[in-house]
């Protein structure tokens, strides 16, 4: 089994993989974004300043680590070379060393993309994208029409706008913003495949980093309320370019309870006062779109799934702190049908989920989650016996459990990351 480990959020996005990425990082020496675009948004600390990358791998924080943006990423190049510039300038990447590698088979994202996505309106029927072009992108990819990173940086400014014209967009970038992009992209851009198969050929470690989550997969998520890539840990050999033997385990993470932006079935959606209660504690706010979350308890019929679909075998639980002030924690165990029959794995279909109600165990109040705590054995028994649940539910091992924002503030368990 190769050392290479790829993380998976394994409900909706936001569980916190930043936070699980920096715990792990001192251990990799790449980190390979292989999906989405900015869409994705993840804070960080630099120089006590807080900072939401949107593309940039999170090993970038890292001396020692190189960061790959490999070709199933879509790219918007205006977002890339901001991120770019902020990270020469802190010097956390410079112009001559490989810590960055972007491939040139990347589609880029355009201000067409971003036109088209932004347009649609709140209602109904929409799904509440990030309006970040990302749909748009892969239609354009899929339909072949789309244009990469490749043709940015071989082709003149002028050129590269002609030949968005010849296929038919009339919103076009200026030539100016397009010369911009090509000196930003340029210096970093490569054979990723190669790259990559050099670097293990070196016994480098490598860490996959996704983007959304499991339940946010195009073919496995709640369909159509769903991002427009693959998040599951398969496509990251895709994504990346290489044979999926090099893939490695898969971490799952999740929360201790569930959250959702955007529109889409959420089937343990907690009460008003208790989500209330829950967003301002947690500060649960999209990072790209500042939208409030939704709050709901932890859905192991979706997570069973997440493990039938992905075969992870090891979890990272964020959070648990978060949870102490409850009188009552719940976990959701089944789905119950209309007629009073039992639902054990997630429906096919939008309209199905309107049709169930999650079934529930609950646990006492937590009490104090102090941020301290070296083994599962100092939580309060109710927290033990939560932990223990999952774990026995889904036959996975709570590998990291976060107790607190800072690191440092989690328990861990099983180190294999060392
Ligand atoms: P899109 O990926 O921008 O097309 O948005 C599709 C759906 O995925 C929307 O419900 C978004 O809110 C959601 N989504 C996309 N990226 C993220 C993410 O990084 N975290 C959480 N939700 C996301």
């Amino acid at each position: 089994m190769s050392n290479n480990i790829v993380v998976m959020d394994a409900g909706w996005g936001d569980a916190g993989k930043g936070r699980v990425i920096d715990l792990l990082g001192k251990h990799y020496d790449i980190t390979v974004r292989f999906h989405g675009g900015a869409n994705a948004g993840h804070t960080l600390v630099v120089d006590g300043e807080k900072t939401v990358f949107h593309l940039m791998p999170s090993g970038v924080l890292w001396n020692h680590m190189k960061n790959v943006v490999g070709p199933g990423v879509v790219v918007d190049p205006e977002v890339l070379s901001n991120e770019i510039q902020f990270c020469v300038k802190k010097n956390l990447i410079t112009e001559f060393s490989d810590n960055l590698v972007i491939s040139p088979l990347c589609q880029l994202v355009l201000p067409h993309h971003k036109e088209l996505d932004g347009s649609k309106k709140e209602g109904d029927n929409w799904l509440g994208s990030t309006k970040q072009g990302i749909g748009p992108t892969y239609a354009g990819k899929a339909n072949r029409t789309g244009l990469r990173i490749a043709d940015l940086v071989s082709n003149t400014p002028a050129k590269f706008i002609e030949k968005l014209k010849q296929s038919g967009v009339d919103t076009l970038p200026q030539e100016g913003v397009v010369a911009i992009w090509k000196g930003m992209l340029k210096p970093y851009v490569k054979d990723v495949t190669n790259y990559l198969l050099a670097e293990i050929e070196c016994g480098k470690k490598i860490l996959f980093e996704g983007a959304q989550g499991f339940g946010l997969d195009i073919d496995f998520g709640t369909y159509p309320y769903v991002t427009s890539s693959n998040c599951v840990p398969a496509y990251a050999a895709v994504g990346a370019g290489i044979p999926h033997k090099f893939l490695g385990d898969t971490l799952a993470i999740t929360k201790a309870y569930s959250t959702r932006v955007g529109t889409g079935p959420f089937p343990t959606k907690m009460s008003k006062e208790e989500d209330d209660f829950l967003r301002n504690k947690a500060g649960e706010f999209g990072a790209t779109t500042g939208r409030p979350r939704m709050c709901g308890w932890l859905d192991l019929v979706q997570l069973r799934r997440a493990k039938e679909v992905t075969g992870f075998t090891r979890l990272a639980l964020t959070k648990l702190d978060i949870l102490e002030d409850f009188d009552v924690v719940k976990l959701c165990i089944a789905y119950v049908r209309e007629d009073g029959s039992q639902l054990l794995t997630t429906p096919d279909s939008a309209e199905e989920y309107e049709k169930i109600k999650p079934l529930y165990v609950t646990f006492e109040k937590f009490g104090k989650v102090p941020n301290n705590l070296k083994s599962v054995d100092e939580l309060s028994s109710s927290a033990q016996s939560f932990v223990r649940f999952i774990e026995g539910y889904l036959s996975a091992s709570i590998d990291i459990i976060c107790t607190g924002p800072e690191r440092g503030q989690e328990i861990k368990r099983n180190k294999f990351w060392e």
